[in-house]
């Protein structure tokens, strides 16, 4: 029996949230160029988007360019930023054709106009798609989006439309880019690293959290089934006991 047949479609987690790793070292293994990683590492993203839509996950959420990816040498941040001009603008048929959203989080201004206009194409052609979210992370760090909403937090008491005592977690929530979308129930790292690597830090609080060894660009639906049967597994008890779930 695969995996698909083992999931319990009645305890689906509406967010998966995945960091997409492995993609230098996956085409390096193979004596070909890191950029060859990253295009491969797209059909790996396709096909699990296709994945959630198979099985009706709602919300998808993947580390496509970290704040701290700026750092990497300008070739490569180059390479990305057009894989991800050309992606977009040539996934928006499949998209509609699969009903799902197109949405990204991050430092959205801080990209190229080229990549902030052509996104902003693909996220008005696919509004009105409800079967899945897929939120591109791009120039997002958590730490980055945390202060930004103790920001606009400040701002808002400081103009006195708000007051002190009003900022709790739902307030500094609704603050936080991802505002609107459930927190994610899983996250899933590839490529054997254990790290967060400050990734929706305040978001997987209770998230549950599953590493692969596998790099990304070998990273199918398969696998994603295989992770949401070993999270349907655990016991998710919110800091209470076994007893008093149920
Ligand atoms: C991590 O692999 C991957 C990234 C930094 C970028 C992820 C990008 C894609 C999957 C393709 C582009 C995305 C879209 C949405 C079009 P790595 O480069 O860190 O690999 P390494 O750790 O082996 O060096």
């Amino acid at each position: 029996m695969g995996f698909k047949e083992q999931i319990d479609i009645s305890r689906l987690p509406k967010h998966i949230a995945v960091i997409m790793d492995g993609n230098g070292r996956w085409a390096k293994n193979q004596g070909k160029f890191r950029s060859f990683g990253h295009e491969s590492g797209v059909v790996s993203l396709k096909d699990v988007v296709e994945g959630c839509t198979d099985i009706g996950v709602k919300y998808l959420t993947v580390y496509a360019f970290s704040t701290e990816n700026w750092n990497r040498p300008i070739e490569e941040v180059n390479l990305l930023m057009e894989l991800l001009i050309s992606t977009i603008n040539a996934e928006i048929g499949t998209l509609n054709k699969n009903n799902v959203r197109l949405n990204a989080i991050g430092d959205i201004a801080s990209l190229p106009q080229k990549c902030i206009d052509d996104l902003k194409n693909a996220m008005d052609e696919t509004a009105g798609n409800d079967s899945c979210t897929l939120t591109l992370a791009l120039s997002y760090s958590s730490k980055w989006e945390i202060v930004e909403a103790a920001r606009k937090l400040a701002t808002l008491v400081k103009e006195g439309k708000m007051d002190v005592n009003e900022i709790d977690e739902t307030a500094f929530s609704s603050q936080l880019t991802t505002t609107g979308i459930p927190d994610p129930e899983l996250m899933i790292r590839t490529s054997g690293e254990h790290r967060i690597s400050n990734y929706l830090l305040w978001q997987i609080a209770y998230g549950e959290l599953y590493f692969t060894e596998k790099m990304w660009p070998d990273f199918m639906k398969e696998d994603l089934f295989e992770a949401i049967v070993d999270y349907q597994k655990r016991e998710r008890r919110f800091g209470k006991i076994s007893e008093q779930l149920n």
